[in-house]
C-alpha cells in the first residue's frame, strides 16, 4: 500500500490509500482532472455543461412546496434533482466521467453499482457517448434490484456478477478497482460518488456541484436571498456535497447532512453489523475503498455490514471532504430511522404531488425536526418509483398511518 499526504487531503481524511499497482491509474487520472476539469482544456468542462444541459435537461428547477411549508410553518424549497434524465442525481457524475474517459482517449468504462442507479447513470452515459460499458455489482444486489440489472443491459452495458462475500457494494467496488488495476491503458472507472482515492472525491464534487451552482442562483433570483439551510442526505455524499459546495463559504447558511438511522444507532460488534448507515455522525476514523475517513467498524478495525431501507445509503463509508467538514463544524450530521424516511415518502408524496426517493426522502423526513424560520432548500435528490415494490412491502410490514391502504384492492 502507498499513501500520499498531500495529494488530495481533507484535514485528516482522504488521500490515496491504493496497492501500488493502481499508482498509475489514479496519478493518470489526477493529470487529466487537472488539465480537463480545472483548466477546461479543449473546451471540456463547455462541453460538459452543455450536454448536460441538453442530454440531461438541467438546469432542475428549485420549486417552493407550497403544502409543506405551510405544514411547518418554515418556506421549503425542493430542488428538483429527481427531475433530471434518468431520475436521479448521479447522472451529473456518470457523464462527466463518461465524457472525460473519452477526452483521455481511453475506450472502455466500467463502473461499480450497489442498488444500480449509478450503474444505470453510466451505462446511459456510455451508451450516449457511445462507450462499451461494464457493470461490475453483487449477486445479491443484482437479485433485489432486477428492473436496474435490465435497465443496464437495455442500454448495451455487460453486467459482471460479484459473488464474494455479502454480494453488495463493497464487493463489487472491489472488483472494478482489481479489473482497473489490470486494464488501466484502455479503461476508465467510474466511481459513483465522493469517494475512492484522490482525485475521485474532489472530481466528483466538481461534477456534481452544478446542483448547487443553480440553487445559489435559483434562490437570489426566487426568494432574494440565500436560503438559511441546505438540507441533502448523505451515503457516499455526492448529492450532498454537490448540494452544499457553493454554499460552503456562506457561513449564514447551515449544512445539514441527513444519514440513515435504519433501525437504530450504533454497531453490534459480535455480529460485525451496523443496523443503519450513519457513519458520519457515529463512525470512526479508518481506510476503504482508497481513502481514509469515517467507516462503521468493529473496535479492530473490521468493517461492518450497513443497513438502511434506501439501498443507495446502505454503505459503511462517507466522503472524506465531508467527514472533515463536519470536524469543522461546517456541516451538522443528523439522521432519521427507516420508519421516518418512509413516512416522508408517502408525505411528499401525497402534499406535494412528488414521489421521492426513498434515499432523498430521509432529507424530506428531517424537516419534522427542523427548527429554523427558513426560507430552507431540501435536495430532492432522485425520484422514488425504483422504489415502489420496496416501498409497498415495508409499509405493509409496519402498517405506517401515511400508507395508502391497499388492503380494499386485496383479492
Ligand atoms: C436518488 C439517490 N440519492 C442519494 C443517493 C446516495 O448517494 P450519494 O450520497 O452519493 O448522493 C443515491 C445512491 O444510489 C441515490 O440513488
Amino acid at each position: 500500500m502507498s499513501s500520499t499526504d498531500d495529494a488530495g487531503k481533507f484535514g485528516d481524511y482522504g488521500g490515496q490509500y491504493v496497492p501500488e499497482v493502481l499508482m498509475p491509474a489514479v496519478e493518470e487520472l489526477e493529470d487529466a482532472y487537472e488539465r480537463y476539469v480545472l483548466d477546461n482544456e479543449d473546451g471540456f468542462m463547455d462541453d460538459f455543461r452543455a450536454r448536460l444541459r441538453d442530454f440531461g435537461g438541467r438546469p432542475t428547477p428549485l420549486g417552493r412546496a407550497d403544502n409543506l411549508s405551510a405544514r411547518y410553518g418554515v418556506d421549503v424549497y425542493l430542488k428538483r434533482e429527481d427531475l433530471l434524465h434518468g431520475g436521479a442525481h448521479k447522472l451529473n457524475n456518470a457523464l462527466g466521467q463518461v465524457l472525460l474517459a473519452k477526452y483521455m482517449g481511453k475506450e472502455r468504462i466500467i463502473a461499480e453499482t450497489g442498488a444500480g442507479q449509478h450503474g444505470t447513470a453510466t451505462a446511459m452515459a456510455a451508451a450516449y457517448l457511445d462507450m462499451p460499458c461494464e457493470i461490475y455489482m453483487g449477486r445479491t444486489d443484482i437479485n433485489r434490484q432486477r428492473p436496474n440489472v435490465f435497465r443496464m443491459r437495455t442500454h448495451g452495458a455487460e453486467v459482471n456478477p460479484v459473488d464474494v462475500g455479502s454480494g453488495t457494494l463493497k464487493e463489487a467496488t472491489n472488483e472494478a478497482m482489481r479489473d482497473w488495476a489490470t486494464t488501466v491503458e484502455d479503461t476508465h472507472y467510474v466511481i459513483g460518488s465522493v469517494v475512492g482515492p484522490h482525485p475521485f472525491p474532489t472530481m466528483v464534487r466538481d461534477f456534481q456541484s452544478v446542483i448547487s451552482e443553480e440553487a445559489r442562483r435559483q434562490s437570489e433570483e426566487q426568494l432574494g436571498r440565500l436560503p438559511e439551510a441546505v438540507i441533502a442526505c448523505a451515503g457516499g455524499g455526492s448529492n450532498t456535497m454537490g448540494a452544499f459546495h457553493e454554499f460552503i463559504g456562506d457561513d449564514d447558511v447551515a449544512l445539514y447532512a441527513v444519514e440513515a438511522g435504519g433501525s437504530g444507532l450504533g454497531v453490534e460488534e459480535g455480529e460485525e453489523y451496523a443496523p443503519n448507515s450513519a457513519s458520519l455522525g457515529t463512525g470512526s476514523v479508518g481506510v476503504l475503498h482508497g481513502a481514509k475517513t469515517k467507516l462503521l467498524q468493529t473496535g479492530e478495525g473490521q468493517i461492518v455490514e450497513s443497513h438502511s431501507v434506501s439501498a443507495g445509503l446502505d454503505y459503511a463509508g462517507v466522503g472524506p471532504e465531508l467527514a472533515n467538514l463536519v470536524d469543522e463544524g461546517r456541516v451538522t450530521p443528523v439522521n432519521v430511522d427507516d420508519d421516518a424516511a418512509l413516512a416522508a415518502f408517502h408525505r411528499l408524496s401525497r402534499e406535494e404531488g412528488i414521489i421521492p426517493a426513498l434515499e432523498s426522502s430521509h432529507a424530506v423526513a428531517y424537516l419534522e425536526e427542523y427548527d429554523g424560520d427558513g426560507p430552507v432548500i431540501v435536495n430532492v435528490s432522485g425520484r422514488g418509483d425504483k422504489d415502489l415494490d420496496t416501498v409497498i412491502e415495508e409499509s405493509t410490514e409496519r402498517d405506517l398511518p401515511e400508507a395508502p391502504d391497499m388492503e380494499v384492492f386485496r383479492s
